[in-house]
Formats: structure tokens, C-alpha cells, sequence
């Protein structure tokens, strides 16, 4: 991250997105971009070419653009602004595997390089199905597209990348053949969020917190990422992925690396993902006795989720009537270096839970309890420090106090800050910062092909022994409950419970 961000907007560019037609361009991208434009941040040469299978002309998608970005925008939409932008969206529709799209494309460009200024920088958003990714980059590759001479060609590729780590080294293999590394901006959405990109400043930028940031003070993590939503129609995508690959590979490493990680020496993009990289190396990978011990896999059967009845799984569209795909997963993994041996992480995420909370709870140490004996106290209460990163976003910190009154009792007491108390709240969808930094060239919160492979590399194991045991028994916990029973004897078994989250 340089000086540079936010005082200027991003370069002269066009943003061609493969896969215009679907829910991404409409929900996030076309909304970002048009936060982007309020913002001042989006340069005045600036275009949107849209390049989908759907049968539809320019004029037709700026109108359909027109409509969904009255749905989708997270303000009001200002008419002269929003006219303005709309001139500027482009369609193509095409095959991505026909070499002519391409052809196409390239005149396409053309023009629209003459018309909006856009100086022959192009930025790739590949927001199709996974299976195009490969025959798009060789495309691109073949038309000449992606070859920088005095402009720059980036392209970003949305998850998932690769299934599994054979395909996903593969993947990164057919990449490098048509982009360097620096072209590449591997996305994930969730260093999107300003809460994420705040753990590295709430852990480095303070001296409070970094001396106890250790397996000396701390006893243990959780990390969960909860969702009250089912699969939301994506059965078709969902039944091939599962919770493990569709939140843990991606998500849930990141919130676990910035967590962990040691110092980086900088914000520059090399010196954030080598220290990320080194982070998931030191993950104690899951032999097949350990993947059965300390990994946990649940799928929802019907429930009620905040009032409302929510169907089991297997009866979602696109989804099979026996499916074995989980929608839960809870895991233990150990980090085996020097700050955190012994230190057990403990992630769990599912769908159709009681409520959506993306939170990263640190227990501290237990006290000795010596002094607490001869009173009525029975337990000490733990110390939590608690990085709420949605929604609610903030800090807390739970410790014990004395409660007023003649004899010794303990309760659990807040220090709460709010992110929306001290800096408002600034609508947006996730996707701002992304889209600028990759408009900028800075790759700080994007993923390096090693930091995907290593993701994978831990994943992969736990999902190859899976594949291997019989069927299991699902559904296993009902909708609008916190997971199967074996989530939490997880932590029971180490003497540990996972902390209470409210709905
Ligand atoms: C996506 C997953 O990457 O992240 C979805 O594919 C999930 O299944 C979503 O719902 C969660 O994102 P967020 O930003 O709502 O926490």
C-alpha cells in the first residue's frame, strides 16, 4: 500500500468483465464502481466492457444496468453521476472459448480506447464459472491481450481457484504461461473488508497488544465465521464445493493468517504474503487419524432461523436428495513455530445458523486460583479480546471485575469499541478498495499463487480422508442451531467451550 492511495484516482483503464450477465457484475462490481465514482476515485478515463454468452447489445445492458444498480447500490443514486458512468458500460456478447470473442474484443477495445481515453489498459475480471478461467487466460494470451507494451494488463480471478491443490497448482501452471505474477490478482473478498485489513494495525500499530500476542499469554482461538443463510439457490455451485473449500482454503486462512502472522516489514504487497505464506507453511498438517479427531463436518436438516423455516439441504434446487456435502465444519489445527506451539486455532463455519457473525475470539491464560478459594467465586472469567469483523464491527474485551457488595464475586464485564461510533459507517459493497488497488497496481490484498497453493495444501489432505470413509449420516444438526454435537465436543474434549455468540 503506497502514499499514493486515496489521494488520486486509479489509472486510465478499461474493466472487461467476463461473465457481465451474472450476479456478481450486478450485485457488487457495477455498485462498487459506481461508489468508486462518488468517491472520485475512479479516473475519468474510465470504461466497463462486459463480455457474457447472453444475447444483448450495449444499449440493452446499460439499461439493465440502469435498473439493477437501483436494487443494488448501498446509497442513493445520484441521476447526473450515475448517467454519466453509464455511458461509459459497453457490452459484448460471445463464447469465451471462440477464438472470434476475442477478435471482437480487441476491436472493441479499440474503440472504446479512442472514445474514453482508457490509454490501452486493460483489467480482466474473470466472473465466470471456474471451468472458463483456464480457456479465457489462453485466449487472452493468444489475441496478443494481455501482453504489456508501455500499458498494463491485469486480471483478476475470482475464487474458487482450483478445487483441490493439484488443480489449483495447475491452474496457477496455465496462468503463468500468458501473465507474469505481478499480473495477477487473485481475489478474496474478505480482504475487502476493513475490518480484516485492521487486524494488521490493531496487532502492529499498538503497543498493547503485540508482547501478549503469544502461546505464553494465550490459551487458545476461535475463529467463526457463521452464516443464518442456507445455500441461497447455489446449490448447482455449492454441492461440488462444501463448507471446507467454499470458506476455510480462502476465508478463513486469511482471517487466520493476519491473526498469526509475524510482522510484515512493510505494506508492500511482497512483504505482507511472504509473511502469510510462512504462516500457513507452519500449519501442522492433519494426518488421516487427526483429519477423524479434529475435523468436524455437519449439514443442515430443516429448521427455523430467526422465526423463519428454513428447508433441510437436500431439499434446496441443484442439490441431491442423499447429498453428502458439508455445510458445516468446525477444525482444530496447530501452528507449529515459535510464537504459537501448543496453541490450538479452532475454526467453525457453517449455513443456517442461528445468526451471521464473523468474529476471531482470543482466550488468554487462565489466572491460578489460589486467591479465590475461600470465596463464594467458583470459576474465573475468561479473558476474551474479541475482533468482531461483521456485523457490529469492533473490539471487544471481556475480563472479570469484582461485583459491588460485601463479599468477593466475579463477573464477566465489556469494553466494547465500535467502528460506527468512531468513524460512522460508509456503505459499501466489499469490493471498492479491490477493484482501486488492482486500478493502482498494489497487490497487497490479493493472493500470491503460493499463498493459494499452501490453503490448499491443508485442505486437501482433510478432504481426501473424507472422501475415503463411508457416507455419513446427514443431516446432522437442524437449521438455526450451532452445528452437530461433535463441533462441540471438539472443545470439551480439550476442556474448552466455544464462546457464546447471541443470535
Ligand atoms: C463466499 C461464499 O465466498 O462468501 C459464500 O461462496 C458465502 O457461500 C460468502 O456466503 C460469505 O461472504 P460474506 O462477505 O457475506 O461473509
Amino acid at each position: 500500500m503506497t502514499d499514493e492511495r486515496l489521494n488520486r484516482p486509479g489509472d486510465p483503464c478499461v474493466m472487461v468483465i467476463f461473465g457481465a450477465a451474472g450476479d456478481l457484475t450486478k450485485r457488487k462490481l457495477i455498485p462498487a464502481l459506481y461508489n468508486l465514482v462518488q468517491s472520485n476515485l475512479l479516473p475519468k478515463e474510465f470504461a466497463v466492457v462486459g463480455v457474457a454468452r447472453a444475447q444483448m447489445s450495449t444499449d440493452d445492458f446499460r439499461q439493465k444496468m440502469s435498473r439493477d444498480i437501483h436494487e443494488f447500490a448501498t446509497s442513493s443514486v445520484d441521476a447526473q453521476l450515475w448517467d454519466s458512468f453509464e455511458k461509459r458500460l459497453y457490452y459484448l456478447s460471445g463464447e469465451f472459448q471462440d477464438p472470434s470473442t476475442y477478435e471482437q474484443l480487441q476491436e472493441l477495445l479499440a474503440t472504446v480506447d479512442q472514445e474514453c481515453g482508457t490509454r490501452g489498459n486493460y483489467l480482466y475480471y474473470l466472473a465466470t464459472a471456474p471451468n472458463f478461467f483456464n480457456d479465457i487466460m489462453w485466449q487472452l494470451g493468444t489475441a496478443g491481450l494481455a501482453r504489456e507494451e508501455g500499458t498494463w494488463r491485469r486480471v483478476i480471478i475470482e475464487k474458487p481457484f482450483g478445487h483441490d491443490f493439484d488443480s489449483a497448482r495447475a491452474l496457477n501452471k496455465n496462468i503463468s504461461a500468458v501473465l507474469k505474477e505481478s499480473q495477477i490478482y487473485r481475489i478474496d473478498h474478505y480482504l475487502g473488508k476493513e475490518t480484516v485489513q485492521n487486524i494488521l494495525v490493531f496487532r502492529f500499530g499498538n503497543g498493547l497488544f503485540e508482547p501478549v500476542w503469544n502461546r505464553r499469554y494465550i490459551d487458545h482461538v476461535q475463529i467463526t465465521v457463521a452464516e443464518s443463510v442456507g445455500v441461497e439457490g447455489r446449490g448447482g455451485y455449492y454441492e461440488g464445493a462444501g463448507a471446507l473449500r467454499d470458506m476455510v482454503q480462502n476465508h478463513m486462512f486469511q482471517l487466520l493468517a493476519l491473526m498469526a502472522m509475524e510482522p510484515p516489514l512493510s505494506f508492500e504487497a511482497d512483504a505482507v504474503r511472504d509473511e502469510k505464506s510462512k504462516l500457513l507453511r507452519a500449519i501442522q498438517p492433519l494426518s488421516p487419524e487427526e483429519v477423524l479427531t479434529q475435523t468436524v463436518r455437519g449439514q443442515y436438516g430443516a429448521g427455523t432461523v430467526k422465526g423463519s423455516l428454513v428447508p433441510a439441504y437436500r431439499t434446496e434446487s441443484r442439490v441431491a436428495p442423499d447429498s453428502g456435502t458439508e455445510t458445516f465444519v468446525a477444525l482444530k489445527l496447530m501452528l507449529d513455530n515459535w510464537r504459537w506451539a501448543g496453541v490450538p486455532f479452532y475454526l467453525r463455519t457453517g449455513k443456517a445458523l442461528p445468526s451471521r457473525v464473523t468474529e476471531i475470539a482470543i482466550q488468554f491464560k487462565h489466572v491460578p486460583f489460589l486467591l479465590f478459594r475461600q470465596t463464594p467465586v467458583e470459576q474465573l472469567t475468561p479473558n476474551f479480546l474479541v475482533l468482531r469483523i461483521q456485523p457490529n464491527e469492533g473490539i471487544s474485551l471481556q475480563f472479570g471485575a469484582k461485583v459491588p457488595g460485601p463479599s468477593v464475586r466475579m463477573g464477566a464485564v465489556q469494553m466494547d469499541f465500535e467502528y460506527a461510533d468512531y468513524f460512522g459507517t460508509q456503505p459499501s459493497t466489499g469490493y471498492e478498495t479491490l477493484l482501486y488497488d488492482c486500478m493502482i497496481g498494489d497487490a497487497t490484498l490479493f493472493q500470491r499463487a503460493d499463498n493459494v497453493e499452501l490453503g490448499w495444501s491443508v485442505v486437501t489432505p482433510i478432504l481426501d480422508v473424507w472422501k475415503a470413509l463411508p457416507p455419513r449420516s446427514f443431516p446432522n444438526y437442524a437449521a438455526g442451531t450451532w452445528g452437530p454435537k461433535e463441533a462441540f465436543d471438539l472443545l470439551e474434549r480439550d476442556g474448552r467451550q466455544w464462546r457464546r455468540i447471541d443470535p
